[in-house]
C-alpha cells in the first residue's frame, strides 16, 4: 500500500538520505572551490608576469599579438604560458598548430598542451567539442567556467603568462581580473585608423575600473613595408595607396624599401598620446601574418628575422621597461 506507515517511513529515511547526500555534494563543492582559490593563490606566486591583451574591438589582432608577444618571449629562453578565455571564438590552438590537441586531465588539474619553444598553451577551445559549432553560454555558466577553468590548470613556474580576451571590456577580463591574483598589467591593442582613440579608451577605462595599470597601446596592422632593387642611387616613384606617388631613393647597393600606410597611419600613437597612456610601437601589416595564422605556423616561426618578428622584439623590450616601472612604483608605494 503506497500510503502504510512503513512506506511513510521509508520516504522520510531517503529524504534523510538526500538531505545528506545534498550536504555532501555541497560540502564537496565548497571544498572544491576552496582548492582552486588556493590554487589561483599558489597561482600569483609561480607566475611572474601576467599580462591581459585587450581590445575596444574585434579583428584588430588581439590573438595574433598574444601568440606573437607568447612566442617571442619563449623563443628568448623564457617559462611562457598563454591562455585563451574566448570562449565563442578561440582562435589561440589554431594559429599555434595545436587546434588537433586534446588536454591532459589528472586529478581535476588541466595540464596546458606545449606549443612551440615550450610555450605552454591553455585555450577555451580545448573544451568544446566542435570547434565550428558556435557555443551559446548564458551569462553565469560562461563566467563559472572561465572561473573554474583558471584555476584548475596546473601552470608550474612560469615568468610570464599572456591572457586573450574576446574583443570589448566585457565580463570575461572582469572574470579573470577578479579571480587570477596580481595581474601585472594590460596591453591594448589598436589599428590606425583614428577610431584608435575611441576604441583604446575604453579599454583604458576599463583596466582603470580594475586598477590594473596600462603597459601600453600597440598599433597593428601598421604601415606595409616593400622593397626591391633598381638602379644605384636613383629616385624611383611609387604609386602610393592615396593615389599620390611617393619618391623612393635607391641607395649604393641598388636597395630600396618604402613603408605603406594602408590604413592611414599614427592612431595608435596618438591614442596614447592623448589618453596619457605609453606607446609600445607598431607591428607592420603582414600578409604572412594572415598566412601563418591559418597554417598554424606563426610569422615569426616561419621568418624568424622577418619585420613582424623584429618588430614584437621590440614590443617586447618596451612591455619589460613598462613592467619594471611599474613594479618599481608599487614597491615605493607600498
Ligand atoms: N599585422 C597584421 N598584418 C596582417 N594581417 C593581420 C595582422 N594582424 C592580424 N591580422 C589578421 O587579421 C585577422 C584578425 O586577427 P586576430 O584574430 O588576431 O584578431 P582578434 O582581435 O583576436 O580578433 P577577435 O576580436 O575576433 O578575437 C586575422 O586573419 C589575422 O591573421
Ligand atoms: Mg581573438
Amino acid at each position: 500500500m503506497a500510503d502504510s506507515p512503513i512506506s511513510h517511513h521509508n520516504a522520510a529515511e531517503s529524504n534523510k538520505e538526500d538531505a545528506t547526500h545534498e550536504q555532501r555534494a555541497q560540502m564537496e563543492q565548497a571544498y572544491q572551490q576552496m582548492q582552486r582559490k588556493m590554487r589561483m593563490t599558489k597561482m600569483d606566486e609561480q607566475i611572474k608576469n601576467k599580462i591581459m591583451v585587450l581590445s575596444g574591438k574585434g579583428g584588430v589582432g588581439k590573438s595574433t599579438v598574444a601568440t606573437g608577444l607568447a612566442l617571442s618571449l619563449a623563443k628568448q629562453g623564457q617559462k611562457v604560458g598563454i591562455m585563451d578565455i574566448d570562449i565563442t571564438g578561440p582562435n589561440v590552438p589554431k594559429m599555434l598548430g595545436l587546434d588537433e590537441v586534446e588536454l591532459n586531465v589528472e586529478n581535476g588539474q588541466i595540464f596546458p598542451a606545449i606549443g612551440p619553444y615550450g610555450l605552454k598553451v591553455i585555450s577555451m577551445g580545448f573544451l568544446l567539442e566542435d570547434p565550428d559549432k558556435p557555443v551559446i553560454w548564458r551569462g553565469p555558466i560562461k563566467l563559472g567556467a572561465i572561473q573554474q577553468f583558471i584555476g584548475d590548470v596546473s601552470w608550474g613556474e612560469l615568468d610570464s603568462l599572456i591572457i586573450d580576451f574576446p574583443p570589448g571590456t566585457s565580463d570575461e577580463p572582469l572574470t579573470v581580473s577578479q579571480h587570477l591574483p596580481g595581474i601585472d598589467g594590460v596591453v591594448i591593442v589598436t589599428t590606425p585608423q583614428e577610431v584608435a582613440l575611441l576604441d583604446s579608451r575604453k579599454s583604458i577605462n576599463f583596466a582603470k575600473t580594475i586598477s590594473v595599470p596600462v603597459l601600453g597601446v600597440l598599433e597593428n596592422m601598421s604601415g606595409f613595408n616593400i622593397s626591391g632593387n633598381g638602379e644605384p642611387n636613383s629616385t624611383i616613384s611609387i604609386q602610393g595607396p592615396t593615389g599620390s606617388p611617393i619618391d623612393c631613393n635607391i641607395n649604393e647597393d641598388g636597395n630600396w624599401s618604402v613603408t605603406l600606410d594602408i590604413f592611414k597611419s599614427g592612431g595608435g600613437e596618438e591614442a596614447s598620446k592623448e589618453l596619457l597612456v605609453p606607446y609600445l610601437g607598431s607591428l607592420p601589416f603582414d600578409p604572412g601574418i594572415v598566412r601563418g595564422g591559418d597554417d598554424g605556423v606563426h610569422r615569426i616561426i616561419s621568418v624568424p628575422d622577418g619585420d613582424t618578428a623584429k618588430a614584437f622584439n621590440k614590443i617586447i623590450e618596451r612591455i619589460n621597461e613598462e613592467l619594471e616601472k611599474s613594479q618599481d612604483s608599487t614597491i615605493s608605494i607600498t
